[in-house]
């Protein structure tokens, strides 16, 4: 029976552009959801632009535009960079939309009707000149501990260490230099012991092992109420009946998910409660480390207040390295989805990302040289060499014409066909490296096969049987490309094409490719020449 599935991705912050650490997110979620749809469940994927909050409120005031006109030109850059990389969302929404409006009033209106709030007076930094209280990140001063100046309000970027803004010394104001003044200020708090027991039970059944033991360290002592206001000026929701205040983004951005799924329920004749609300409706959420706190603690206490459903799983994953670093400026591994895209064929970091990927939390890494080695390696020297020369001796000699398999030919299709629940369970846990390790070890078996037959020389002295090699070479890898077809979609419609086949799905693996025409090969894949990574590393240096 097919399956009713929700997946989200994280939202990307309005205000910065997209770079290849947040690729690793939208890229695996895209293989696992285009993986669904090809095993023909009904899977809907849904993404927003996280528009609120001070950040993007100041940076609009600098460039003299509004907050509005900010968010929609980031919504236009982020679209357009996924859509390049192939990431095929079924609804890229915004959170600053009428769906998620409501849908965060009727929350705060249950909040308040079960007494889930407390508020409390806070002293806070404020700005005289700039007219606004000052979140962390806009405090800038020295560090307490080490002395280094010109650190953030939470934390220190040279000895690392955590404090709070008022105990930096010199604290000025990061975006006119002023010394700010203590202004105390009413915050609304969502109350979290209440959920204690709820949260201890859900959190083992709806995140991986380790996520849900790190998150079990909170439970020693009473958990804390969650700050959710902030005061004007903020660009976000006021608070209905709370003059001045507004909710703190990270209220409204979870909730975006569902934002965008009735958004798109509405455009698709569906209703949102056959699909969100629906306990027959898996929903998963994708996310990176270090936002596992809001979507595993603060989210389902709040859809339960709320009154709505939460998540049938959260995939946690790790943060991208470059050559075992941090991505940096100076280094010029800082590389944004646009300047990749400048040098590069997005279908190589699918294929990369994929190597790479495995399920767990651990970090990945992108060693660039590794990199080239395995998209020349792999994907082109060992899985579309198969093709090109397959496809193109059948062309040249037979005009095209497929046959039959031989049988040891028939014999590795079979081997291949026969991976497929393997394969689908690895797609299904998101062990995407897996996957493309069975997809190398069946071309190193055609490739054994094709040079141990030699068809370049068989077919001088025996044409039928020079016939059948390549029969068999191309249904191998028609059984491998529609393996590849989660990650490598563009890539394995061409295949389809060249085949004279509709787009595969699933089920189209276990079909013999045999007495059918194949069309003239085109070009699906090329070797990566390192100067354009270079040229790109060099494009990303600051
Ligand atoms: N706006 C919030 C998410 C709100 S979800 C209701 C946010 N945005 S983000 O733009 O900073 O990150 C979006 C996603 O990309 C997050 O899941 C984050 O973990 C992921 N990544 C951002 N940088 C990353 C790496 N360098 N490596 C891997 N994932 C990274 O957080
Ligand atoms: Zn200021």
């Amino acid at each position: 029976m097919s399956r009713r599935i929700v997946v989200t991705s994280a939202l990307p912050y309005a205000n910065g552009a997209i770079h290849i650490g947040h690729l690793v997110e939208y890229l695996q979620t895209d293989f696992w959801v285009r993986f669904q749809k090809m095993r023909g469940n009904e899977c809907v994927y849904v993404c927003a632009d996280d528009t609120h909050g001070t950040p993007i409120m100041v940076r609009a005031r600098k460039e003299g535009i509004t907050p509005e006109q900010l968010i929609a030109r980031s919504h236009d850059e982020h679209a357009a960079d996924f859509a390049a990389f192939g990431v095929g969302f079924d609804n890229y929404y915004s959170t600053n939309s009428p769906e998620n409006k409501a849908f965060c009033e009727a929350i705060y209106a249950k909040m308040v009707e079960t007494s889930a709030l407390s508020s409390l007076q806070v002293p806070q930094m404020f700005c005289e000149h700039d007219k606004m209280f000052l979140p962390d990140r806009f405090i800038k001063g020295t560090c307490p501990k080490c002395g280094s100046t010109e650190e953030y309000g939470d934390s220190c970027s040279h000895c690392g260490s955590t404090y709070e803004p008022t105990d930096l010394k010199d604290a000025h104001c990061a975006i006119c230099g002023g010394a700010p003044v203590m202004k105390d200020s009413e915050h609304i708090y969502f109350e979290l012991e209440p959920h204690r027991d709820f949260l201890a039970k859900w959190l083992p059944e709806h995140t991986a092992e380790d996520v849900a033991n790190k998150l079990m360290e909170w439970f020693g002592e009473p958990l804390r109420g969650w700050d959710i206001s902030r005061d004007a000026p903020y660009f976000g929701f006021p608070i209905p009946g709370r003059e001045g205040k507004y909710f703190y983004v990270w209220l409204d951005a979870p909730v975006g998910y569902m934002a965008s799924l009735k958004n798109w329920c509405g455009k698709n004749g569906q209703t949102f409660e056959d699909w969100w609300q629906s306990d027959a409706t898996e929903i998963y959420h994708f996310i990176g480390k270090d936002i596992v706190r809001f979507h595993c603690l603060f989210w389902p206490a709040v859809l339960k207040v709320g009154g709505f459903r939460g998540p049938t799983k959260v995939f946690v994953h790790g943060f991208l390295t470059v050559n075992g670093e941090k991505m940096s400026k100076s280094k010029g591994t800082f590389i944004s989805a646009r300047t990749y895209l400048d040098h590069l064929d997005p279908a190589y970091l699918r294929f990369y990302y994929a190597c790479k990927l495995d399920g767990s939390t651990d970090d990945i890494d992108l060693n660039l040289d590794d990199f080239v080695l395995r998209v020349n390696s792999d994907l082109v020297g060992k899985i579309t060499n198969l093709a090109s020369r397959g496809i193109q001796m059948l062309r040249k000699n037979f005009e095209g014409a497929a046959g039959r398999m031989d049988a040891e030919g028939r014999a590795i299709w079979d081997d291949a066909v026969a991976r497929a629940d393997k394969i689908a369970e690895l797609y299904e846990t998101r062990e995407f490296s897996q996957v493309l390790t069975s997809v190398r070890e069946i071309a190193e078996e055609a490739n054994k096969y094709f040079d141990r037959k030699a068809p370049w020389a068989l077919v001088k002295t025996d044409r039928d049987a020079a016939r059948e090699v390549l029969t068999s070479v191309v249904n191998v890898f028609r059984a491998m490309s529609i393996y590849l077809k989660p990650i490598l979609p563009a890539y394995t419609d061409k295949v389809a094409a060249m085949l004279g086949e509709a787009p595969y799905a699933w089920a189209d693996l276990d079909k013999p490719f045999e007495d059918r025409p194949v069309g003239a090969y085109e070009y699906l894949a090329t070797r990566i020449d390192p100067k354009n990574v270079e040229a790109m590393v060099k494009a990303s240096t600051i």
